[in-house]
């Protein structure tokens, strides 16, 4: 009988990569974590720096690699690329961050990956659809992080204002993972009960929106929350959990949308995005869910094209 060793790649380890990398190293995700950047040298300080803890979180072996371990790999996340700014929008980074994807899609399918891509790198929902378009891997595995993030920043400042645990919050944000995602208000629920929303509850609306821009303006940059989010995928995929996550896929007809990548509730398992979930969505919710959608078909054409 032989095991099977589990092998998730990294591709970039700056705040996000090495933010991802300590969290799959310190919840044993999987057999080995390879890390891979242009600066082999930072990828290489990186790994070592966590294997010296290796007494204490000895389940995954980690390391810098190369794109040849990539062949082999259950898992490629891509978080590589230039980060907002203060001020900056996830959009702006597209002309620097299409490039790199591009790049590192080549390469993967030069290397023979084929296995499931996430892509974490901004414009999220642009950059997978490149991905997808490049690498020539199914659709269903090529999945954004998408607004995974959103939605759980959605629950927590929710939680807050209700007074209740985040965990027994259950709201979404769909669409782009920018700033015309879509909150799901019509399907908010605490405890599997409808709650009155108040315009003070409306509020965590535009709070969730700006989130990241605000942790921008006092640290520089996100990392800890979208570890968190690829490590959840990481964990649906690996132990066939079937999750629902609003990961960003490759929609056919949901709600007239087609063709273009977003975030809608996806059940996630071994073999990557299994299926999506019809949201019953107010008219408005549709309305601003199909700009959101026409939004980023409009800004992926402009890129690829
Ligand atoms: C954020 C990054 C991952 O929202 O776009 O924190």
């Amino acid at each position: 009988m032989t095991i099977r060793l589990t092998r998730i790649v990294i591709i970039g380890v700056g705040s996000v990569g090495t933010a991802t990398a300590y969290t799959l190293y310190l919840r044993e995700r999987a057999s080995e974590v390879v890390l891979i950047d242009a600066d082999m040298q930072k990828a290489e300080g990186e790994a070592l720096d966590m294997q010296h803890g290796s007494i204490y979180c000895g389940g995954t072996k980690i390391r810098a690699g190369t794109y040849e371990d990539c062949a082999t790999a259950d898992i490629v996340i891509v978080t590589a690329g230039v980060a907002q700014r203060p001020g900056q929008s996830r959009i702006d980074l597209l002309v620097k961050n299409i490039q790199v994807i591009q790049d590192i899609s080549f390469k993967l399918k030069q290397y023979g990956f084929n296995g499931i891509l996430i892509v974490a790198s901004n414009p999220v929902d642009i950059l997978s659809y490149v991905a997808w378009y490049i690498s020539g891997l199914p659709s269903e595995r090529v999945i954004g992080s998408g607004t995974v993030l959103d939605s759980l920043r959605f629950r927590y400042y929710l939680g807050r204002e209700l007074g209740v645990d985040p965990g027994s919050v259950h709201a979404q944000v769909l669409g782009e993972h920018g700033d015309t995602q879509v909150h799901i208000w019509s399907s908010l629920n605490v405890g599997g009960v409808q709650v009155p929303i108040s315009e003070r509850i409306r509020g965590v609306e535009d709070h969730t929106r700006r989130a990241a821009y605000e942790l921008i303006e006092h640290k520089g940059y996100t990392n800890y929350g979208i570890a968190l989010v690829l490590d959840a995928i990481c964990e649906a995929i690996l132990q066939d959990k079937h999750t629902v996550l609003t990961v960003s896929t490759k929609v056919a007809e949901y709600h007239g949308v087609s063709d273009v990548y977003l975030s809608v509730p996806c059940v996630i398992g071994v073999r990557g995005i299994e299926r999506v979930i019809e949201v019953p969505m107010s008219d408005m919710e549709e309305r601003v869910f199909q700009e959101s959608a026409k939004h980023l078909y409009n800004a992926t054409r402009e890129a690829i094209r």
